[in-house]
């Protein structure tokens, strides 16, 4: 159960909302090519204009420039793409996330407005969780309420994920609290058989997530190049790629029906880590079949996490439509620390219910 308060549970009415999203997105030459994380914020923000808050001022950060304006990675590409998804709204936005500027642009901003600052790791303070840059940004934004929405973020402990919580009433998003509840509901509650599905790379990452899983799921698969590389496990639950296609870089047919059979039985999947190099088509087989699978089989809850899959599963999804996941998660770390049982502080500061 989601124990914190969340903007549902509250008054917003006549109030400036500052809300915490993720808008790290990849963008290749000035064009964003996946902006799950972009429409997954608009809920919150519709729920925020419904319930009649004055003014919405959306705070994200981009990449990791490291305490330094670097231009490429300028939220204006993204406030491009809200004004597109939002055409009936008013979109503004302003290069600084603090000062006179900021304080102009939100003053003129008009009611029901939406105004989304630069970049927070343009500046130091952001990384180095300072109150001092969070109380900046409170006040230059004249705002009464925090809004954590950025559930991809919430991992770090940063001036906009913790010392802000400080500074103005700390509430959650809806994007957060159907993320945690979906996730956390996997974790406490999985219908059963219940099969975690482990691909990727790096074996270092995965290992948490194995080890918590392998007490609560009836099986883990393993896959990617993790499998490829030779993992092994001593548990009787664990089942591992058994044969691989040409030059490793995708599980062989044995293998990708074998997962996917047990995923058809399953009444509770958790996926997370590509199952070869499927940025390659010719390597995306057994990702795509599991894919198909879990988007096509009746009666059954399809966690997918982490950024290269829910990638993925979502093209595919835009290429056939009529595959449907429970959640596609946006947090990538966050999901995978918040699944391996870590307490995120971007979680934590949030007041309780
Ligand atoms: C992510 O993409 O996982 C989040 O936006 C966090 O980004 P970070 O790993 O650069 O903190």
């Amino acid at each position: 159960m989601f124990n914190k308060q969340c903007i549902s549970d509250i008054t917003v009415r006549n109030q400036n909302v500052l809300v915490r999203v993720d808008y790290n997105v990849p963008i290749k030459d000035g064009v964003i090519t996946d902006d799950l994380r972009i429409r997954a914020s608009l809920p919150t923000i519709e729920l925020l204009e419904k319930k009649g808050a004055r003014r919405i001022i959306l705070i994200s950060h981009l990449g990791r420039p490291k305490g330094q304006k670097v231009p490429e990675l300028s939220l204006a590409p993204v406030a491009e793409k809200l004004k597109k998804l939002l055409p009936e709204r008013k979109v503004f936005f302003v290069s600084d996330v603090a000062g006179p500027d900021v304080e102009d642009a939100v003053e003129s901003l008009p009611v029901g407005g939406i105004l989304l600052l630069e970049n927070l790791r343009f500046f130091p303070g952001e990384e180095e969780n300072s109150t001092d840059f969070a109380r900046e940004i409170a006040e230059s934004t004249h705002a009464d309420l925090f809004v954590q929405d950025g559930f991809a973020v919430v991992h770090r402990a940063h001036a906009s994920t913790s010392a802000i919580t400080s500074e103005l009433p700390s509430v959650a998003g809806l994007l957060l609290e159907k993320e945690v509840t979906a996730l956390t509901s996997v974790m406490n509650n999985p219908e059963h058989p219940f099969i975690v599905v482990i691909g990727g790379a790096k074996v270092d990452d995965k290992q948490p997530l194995i080890d918590k899983f392998a007490k609560i799921a009836d099986k883990i698969a393993v896959g990617g190049k993790i499998a490829a590389d030779g993992y092994t496990s001593p548990l009787d639950n664990v089942y591992v790629a058994e044969d691989f296609r040409e030059g490793k870089m995708d599980i062989g047919p044995v293998s990708s029906d074998k997962i996917c059979k047990m995923c058809q039985e399953a009444k509770t999947v958790l996926w997370n880590g590509l199952l070869g190099a499927a940025e390659t088509p010719e390597y995306a087989i057994s990702s795509t079949d599991l894919a198909k699978t879990l988007g096509s089989t009746p009666n059954l809850t399809s966690v997918i996490c982490g950024g290269d899959t829910t990638g993925f599963v979502e093209n595919l999804q835009k290429k056939e439509p009529n595959l449907q996941y429970s959640l596609i998660s946006t947090g990538g770390g966050a999901a995978l620390e918040l699944l391996s049982g870590v307490e995120l502080p971007g979680i934590a500061a949030l007041e309780d219910k």
